[in-house]
């Protein structure tokens, strides 16, 4: 057996009632090696980090062995011990907790101690914050911080129960640039350390430029590991996804009837003097660099985030926006961005998500849910969406990530706005379903809905702007025509 394996895991297999998650599945992982683990959504990758973490049991015949200790079962605890930690795209961190709680938690429940020892628990926060080279305060409740620096915590907290592998799944998609480019720079220095990371993305142009080696999974079975020198883009995709998939760019549209109009919008310290006018059936690109208040004048609109000052008429009419009641009455809707943690109920089933917004359309005048317009809608966008698998009263945290996020999509879209926000549409969907999502939103537009993307990816921007607005540090920098618009003159606008 090679001796420079920290983990090998052999002929993992994981049964739910119903589904056959993973069928016998190989994993190695070298000490100090940066892997990336890919596939589309659903194919397995959260369920085989799930069993290393030993939050579910595989089923018979698996064989676990981490830094050289053939493992029998593994607990929670045993993981732990053995050296793994997981961030999972939550990061399961306490939001009403400090800083240095949080970084401490674990070591804590280990040793089962049950009194707060605040020195301790500094001590521990502030050593392992400097092996990260980090200078966040102790203090701080942890929901004050940003997403990046609670990532850093969760990170933090890793190492401070000398964590040899860690996994992180999905950690860059609430992340912006500059923040995955420290994040980055910090796994880099761990893997120096000799520690191991095992990485989930799915965006490609990111895992290329960390990762050592890749692990494909395709709908439950391993497909095979190859070097960084082995893949390119075309390779990875196709050995992902079965096929080739191509970024359908379409045909940009002339516009003319104008239908929403922003004035003058402005909210200090998040965004000033917003006007833009929205048409019928436009799909209109909102982009620029993470911070430059994109997310926050789409709030303001969708009235989570009222503006100081300025104006919202659609066809014609000044509107009162003070929440989002208010909005989606007038027919706004708004998708965010972390839609995870923001738009989904998980106990309930897929079906009553979708269903959750639109509750009158399918009720009888006496309000009772009429169950076969339900059924009739659900099925609708569980087949324009390809929600996986295709079973309404599935519960929706036994759904993947991917799939959550199309429930949530459908949910929204399902209120059959006249004017819908949409924040990075295809963050967390795999990238053989993008291309579906783009041709989803053309579809509605093509139906009259006037549409409005916010995303960072460029190539998203100009495969389905219509127009592109780009702003820069709260203002317009310039609305562009989509027509034979490339990514440097955007680029161009946006620093
Ligand atoms: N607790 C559960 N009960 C039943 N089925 C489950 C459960 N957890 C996961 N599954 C199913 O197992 C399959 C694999 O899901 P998993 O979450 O591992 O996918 P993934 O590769 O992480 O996808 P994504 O990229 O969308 O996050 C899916 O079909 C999912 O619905
Ligand atoms: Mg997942």
């Amino acid at each position: 057996m090679a001796q420079n394996m920290f983990l090998r895991m052999h002929n993992v297999s994981k049964t739910f009632p119903g589904v056959k998650a993973l069928k016998n599945i190989d994993l190695e992982v070298e000490y100090g090696e940066i892997h990336a683990l890919i596939g589309e959504n659903g194919a397995g990758k959260s369920t085989l980090i799930k069993i290393l973490s030993g939050v579910y049991q595989p089923d018979e015949g698996a064989e676990i062995i981490i830094d050289g200790v053939v493992q029998k079962t593994i607990t929670p605890l045993d993981s732990l011990k053995r050296g793994i930690a997981v961030i999972y795209q939550d990061f399961s961190l306490f939001p009403n907790l400090s800083v240095a709680e949080n970084i401490a938690m674990v070591s804590r429940v280990e040793k089962r101690k049950k009194i707060v020892n605040w020195r301790e628990t500094n001590q521990i926060a502030r050593s392992a914050l400097a092996k990260l080279g980090l200078k966040i305060p102790l203090s701080k409740t942890l929901s004050e911080l940003s997403v990046a620096k609670q990532q850093l915590v969760a990170i933090a907290r890793a190492l401070v129960n000398d964590a040899k592998l860690i996994v992180m799944d999905e950690p860059t998609s609430a992340l912006s640039r500059g923040e995955v480019e420290s994040l980055f720079s910090i796994i880099r220095n761990l893997k120096e350390q000799g520690i191991s990371i095992l990485f989930i993305s799915h965006k490609l142009d990111e895992l290329f430029a960390i990762s050592d080696r890749f692990s494909i999974l395709r709908d439950g079975k391993y497909v095979g590991t190859f070097g960084e020198d082995e893949l390119d883009d075309d390779r990875l995709i196709s050995l992902m996804v079965g096929r080739k998939i191509e970024y359908k760019i379409f045909e940009k549209r002339t516009l003319v009837d104008p239908i929403f109009e922003v004035r003058n919008l402005s909210k200090a310290g998040n965004f000033k003097d917003i006007s833009f006018t929205l048409h019928r059936g436009e799909i209109l690109g909102i982009t620029g660099l993470v911070g430059a208040g994109r997310s926050e004048l789409a709030q303001a609109i969708f009235g989570l985030n009222p503006s100081d000052s300025g104006e919202l008429i659609l066809e014609g009419k000044r509107l009162q926006v003070n929440a989002p009641e208010q909005a989606v009455q007038h027919g706004i809707s708004y998708i965010p961005e972390n839609r995870l943690t923001e738009g989904l109920i998980l106990k309930k089933t897929m079906s009553d998500n979708i269903c959750l917004t639109v509750l009158k359309q399918i009720s009888s005048r006496h309000g009772l849910i009429e169950k076969e317009a339900q059924n009739k809608l659900v099925e609708k966008w569980i087949e324009e969406m390809h929600i996986r698998p295709n079973i309404p009263n599935m519960i929706a945290s036994k759904l993947s990530g991917g799939n959550q996020q199309r429930v949530v999509l459908s949910k929204w879209l399902a209120t059959d706005p006249k004017v819908l926000i949409v924040d990075e549409p295809t963050n967390g969907i795999d990238i053989g379903a993008k291309a579906d999502i783009h041709q989803l939103l053309r579809d509605l537009s093509e139906q009259g809905m006037s549409i409005i993307v916010i995303s960072s990816e460029l190539p998203e921007i100009l495969a389905i702007g219509d127009r592109v607005l780009v702003m820069r540090r709260g203002k317009i920098a310039a609305i562009l025509d989509g027509k034979n618009l490339t990514q440097e003159e955007i680029m161009k606008e946006a620093l």
